[in-house]
């Protein structure tokens, strides 16, 4: 039922986790897990749920531990969506009722975010759907100017409206008689070019350093450091043997932590360079920087 992402350590294809190939339907956020169960009797679809509480999750695993069609997953979605599945391997995303954290400083907070649509993009097929509603008028707002191109405005089918109704949030506003603000929209071209460096599905093999010069090399991964809003990047330390050594770095990105060796082999005048824990490693945006910064030139860059 639940899939323990950090232990798979790669990008995932949802339809792997299920016994039979049906359309893949997300539900970010999905709470008591309403949503799912209802559009689950309804449609005929594989259903992953994405959330972020500790107690959601543990509730829905002991409610639900027999539903067959439905796993579920413990990450935050912006992140979920950029790095844990493979390219063009889902059908449909839903957000029911999001977390509006509608003030500025809390934008951070919020997955609903400019590169939510890109992230979208990305794991969603050709043709696949998103539908979100909200009550917030400022919240529906931002989806409307911060949509992108590749995604087609259509009419919301009255059956998604429905089920939302039908949640303990969508409940709770109807009786209150707040506005409901819902979205359709259907992917139309492919993924940005801004993703093509995060290679889906391939994984690094190793990076061969020509010219290599050992003391040099030593004085500019030293100061491999970088602090930005959304990633943290810092050297840590070098373990070094005769013709060979180990290079630690730690990259924080996001809601994630990931600590990644290095080993080096020196032959001559050139450096191979491998990961020590590969099945540990995510291949984020961040990494590939780490890769960049190493390499120096990318055309000493090998996959
Ligand atoms: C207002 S509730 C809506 C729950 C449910 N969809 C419903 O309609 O009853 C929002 C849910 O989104 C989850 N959530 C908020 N931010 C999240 C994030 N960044 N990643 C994953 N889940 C998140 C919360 O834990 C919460 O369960």
């Amino acid at each position: 039922m639940l899939i323990d992402w950090k232990k798979i350590g790669k990008r995932i294809d949802p339809s792997d986790f299920f016994k039979e190939k049906k359309k893949i339907v997300i539900e970010i956020g999905f709470g008591k897990g309403d949503f799912l169960l209802n559009y689950s009797k309804i449609f005929d679809d594989n259903l992953i749920g994405i959330e972020i509480s500790n107690y959601s999750i543990n509730n829905f695993i002991n409610k639900y531990k027999f539903v067959e069609n439905i796993r579920i997953i413990h990450s935050e979605a912006f992140f979920a969506l950029g790095h844990l599945f493979k390219e063009n391997t889902v059908d449909k995303i839903f957000i029911i009722f999001p977390d509006p954290w509608s003030k500025k400083k809390q934008e951070k907070k919020r997955f609903l975010k400019k590169e939510f649509f890109d992230r979208a993009s990305f794991v969603l097929k050709n043709e696949g759907e998103i539908f979100i509603i909200t009550d917030e008028k400022t919240l529906s707002k931002y989806i409307e100017e911060n949509v992108t191109k590749n995604f087609l405005k259509k009419e919301p089918p009255e059956i998604y409206i429905e089920l939302s109704k039908n949640t303990k949030y969508g409940k709770k506003w109807l009786n209150l008689k707040k506005d409901f603000f819902p979205f359709y929209f259907i992917k139309k071209e492919g993924i940005k070019k801004y993703w093509e460096d995060i290679l889906t599905g391939k994984k690094f093999d190793h990076l061969l350093l020509k010219n290599f010069d050992f003391h040099s090399f030593k004085e500019m991964v030293k100061k491999i450091n970088k602090k930005d809003k959304d990633k943290f990047i810092n050297f840590k330390k070098i373990y070094e043997a005769k013709d060979e050594f180990i290079l630690e770095f730690i990259l924080k990105e996001e809601t994630i932590l990931q600590n990644i060796f290095f080993k080096g082999k020196i032959l001559k005048n050139k450096c191979i360079l491998k990961i020590l824990n590969k099945e540990d490693v995510i291949f984020t945006r961040g990494f590939f920087e780490i890769l960049e910064n190493l390499s120096l030139n990318l055309k000493t860059y090998e996959i």
